[in-house]
């Protein structure tokens, strides 16, 4: 499903494996596996429009001009903590991409992204980068980590994510227009503590067993 700038990834797979998360009942471990695996399937969708290239190279039998992704590596933003857990799965797919972090948290009381690590490639301007983070709620997390992202010269960014609120998306969009969105499911709306309703809860928490 596909509206202004965002993409559902609206697959059997990824709306089961989705369920499974969602469920309360479901234990650390099988949390970060599901997360592993949709990972794969929101990282094949997020690269389906890769720019390709012909290459010459002989097999067993004949040369021939084949198809490689042309450009440099990706780049890939897992915010943490629980972007690592998108990471895993996205690594899986694209293992040659290279890796930046950006560390914020969300303070509890007024919902601001605090920023705590930053690292990243120089030549990041060259590059397709691919924030990952599993949840947009306010956006405050994810807008903030573009925002960074641009100062150091990104140019071309895209932002996965499993859960999107649609007040996220309406914030990302307006401070970030050219930055497309991919998830797993659009939720109903934000608590009044910030939460994605129904979400999953805390998704660091749930993937680190923290809490
Ligand atoms: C969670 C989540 C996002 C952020 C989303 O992180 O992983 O980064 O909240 O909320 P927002 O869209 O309102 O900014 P959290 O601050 O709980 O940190 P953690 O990943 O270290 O648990
Ligand atoms: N961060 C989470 O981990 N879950 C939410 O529902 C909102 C922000």
């Amino acid at each position: 499903m596909h509206q202004d700038g965002v993409t559902v990834i609206d697959h059997p797979l990824v709306s089961h494996k989705l369920t499974l998360m969602r469920d309360k009942e479901t234990s650390t471990k099988s949390f970060r596996q599901l997360l592993r695996e949709i990972a794969l399937l929101l990282c094949y969708e997020a690269t389906r429009d890769l720019e390709l290239t012909l290459v010459e190279i002989e097999t067993p039998l004949t040369k021939m001009m084949a198809p490689k992704i042309a450009g440099k590596k990706l780049v890939f933003v897992p915010i943490l903590r629980a972007g690592m857990g998108l990471l895993e799965g996205m690594l899986e797919l694209v293992p040659s991409a290279r890796i930046a972090h950006i560390g914020l948290y969300r303070d509890p009381k007024t919902l601001v992204a605090v920023e705590y690590y930053f690292k990243a490639p120089e030549d990041i301007g060259d590059r397709l980068v691919i924030v990952l983070d599993p949840m947009l709620a306010t956006a405050n997390s994810a807008v903030a980590a573009v925002e960074r992202l641009k100062e150091r010269g990104a140019r071309n960014i895209r932002f996965v994510c499993l859960l999107a609120a649609p007040e996220g998306i309406a914030h990302m969009r307006d401070a970030h227009p050219d930055v497309h969105i991919y998830c797993a499911a659009i939720d109903e709306r934000l608590n009044e503590k910030g939460y994605i309703m129904p979400g999953l809860g805390d998704a660091g928490d749930r993937m680190y067993g923290t809490k």
